[in-house]
């Protein structure tokens, strides 16, 4: 099975992407014929700087690398060295209605937040159609935020095979479940917006500052502490297996253990879990050379796939007017 999807270089890494998100993918790509890519085009939406867009694609790139992305087991580029994408948008562009697009709960939310209503930033879900039909991406995982976008996709797919012929996989989305979410120091979905992130690549100072700042009751070390109710159980919990959750809760529910020293056992066990990919990612900040160089494979292997797609686009349209 092709599974696809695309990550925003939005900066820093915090646990609920890794939780939610990367984890998915590094399962993905053990079990499936995984492609991954960092969404460049899309970013220039949002960011208008070209050394930050720079920096974040390469960040991202080492990010995902240090984590566990192998592009010897899945294809794994930057989208925008894959261009054939943006002619597909064009192709895919007159498919869909602006009506349609103007219902886009996204582009009204940014434009909301005060991200400038570009051309671009309205389009950003043929954009994100392009990348899926490209490839012809069986499934997509995702966050609940992209689902309208994924229903996009699909329209458009659907009505571009019923003008032109069975060109495109009308893809599965895979939506995140709300019991995946993961919870930030205050308690809200994690989110670098909220300010409640755990970044687990910080420096040691700051990660303990997160993790000391997430909220709990007042209960002190003598009393019982009920693990239910509490964030701090629920993002320890992500860190450990059934029978380590259940230790937790005995912990929580027997006197004697401050929430102090829950926390402190908390940081021991992210700086623990992170070690070896922190490890890697200053390996790789070391070695730029060899990051572009596996940039580079990726990006040839997507377009190995992406071509033979964009042709039957072509050919389907007319477009590739010199073939029969
Ligand atoms: N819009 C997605 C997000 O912000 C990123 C993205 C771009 C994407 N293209 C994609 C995700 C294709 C899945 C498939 O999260």
């Amino acid at each position: 099975m092709r599974v696809l999807s695309g990550i925003q270089p939005s900066g820093r890494l915090h646990l609920g992407n890794y939780f939610s998100m990367m984890r998915r993918m590094i399962d993905y790509q053990a079990k499936t014929d995984l492609f991954a890519f960092i969404a460049s085009y899309h970013a220039t939406t949002t960011v208008n700087e070209g050394a930050v867009l720079r920096e974040g694609i390469l960040n991202a790139a080492i990010d995902f690398l240090a984590l566990g992305i192998d592009p010897d087991k899945c294809t794994f580029w930057v989208q925008s060295d894959v261009p054939e994408v943006t002619e597909l948008a064009w192709i895919l562009s007159t498919s869909i209605t602006v009506s349609q697009l103007e219902l886009a709960h996204s582009y009204k939310d940014k434009v909301a937040q005060g991200i400038v209503a570009s051309a671009g930033l309205f389009s950003y879900p043929v954009l994100m159609a392009a990348d899926i039909l490209l490839f012809g991406a069986q499934k997509v995982p995702v966050g609940k935020d992209q689902k309208q976008h994924l229903e996009i996709t699909r329209d458009i797919a659907q009505r571009f095979n019923n003008k032109y012929g069975e060109v495109f996989v009308v893809p599965e989305p895979d939506i995140l479940k709300d019991t995946e979410l993961v919870p930030g120091v205050d308690g809200r979905k994690m989110s670098k917006s909220y300010n409640n992130a755990i970044y687990f690549f910080a420096d040691e100072k700051e990660l303990k500052k997160s993790v000391m700042s997430i909220v709990t009751d007042s209960k002190g070390v003598q009393e019982a502490k009920d693990p239910d109710a509490s964030v701090l159980f629920q993002i320890y919990s992500l860190f450990l297996d059934p029978a380590g959750r259940e230790e937790l809760a005995d912990k929580f529910k027997t006197p004697g253990t401050g929430y102090g020293d829950l926390k402190k056992a908390l940081l021991a066990q992210v700086l623990e879990t992170f070690a070896p990919f922190r490890k890697r990612r200053a390996d790789l900040l070391a070695d730029i050379d060899s990051v572009m160089d596996q940039l580079q494979i990726g990006a040839r292997k997507a377009r190995a796939v992406a071509q033979p797609y964009l042709e039957r686009a072509r050919e389907a349209t007319g477009l590739a007017y010199r073939k029969k």
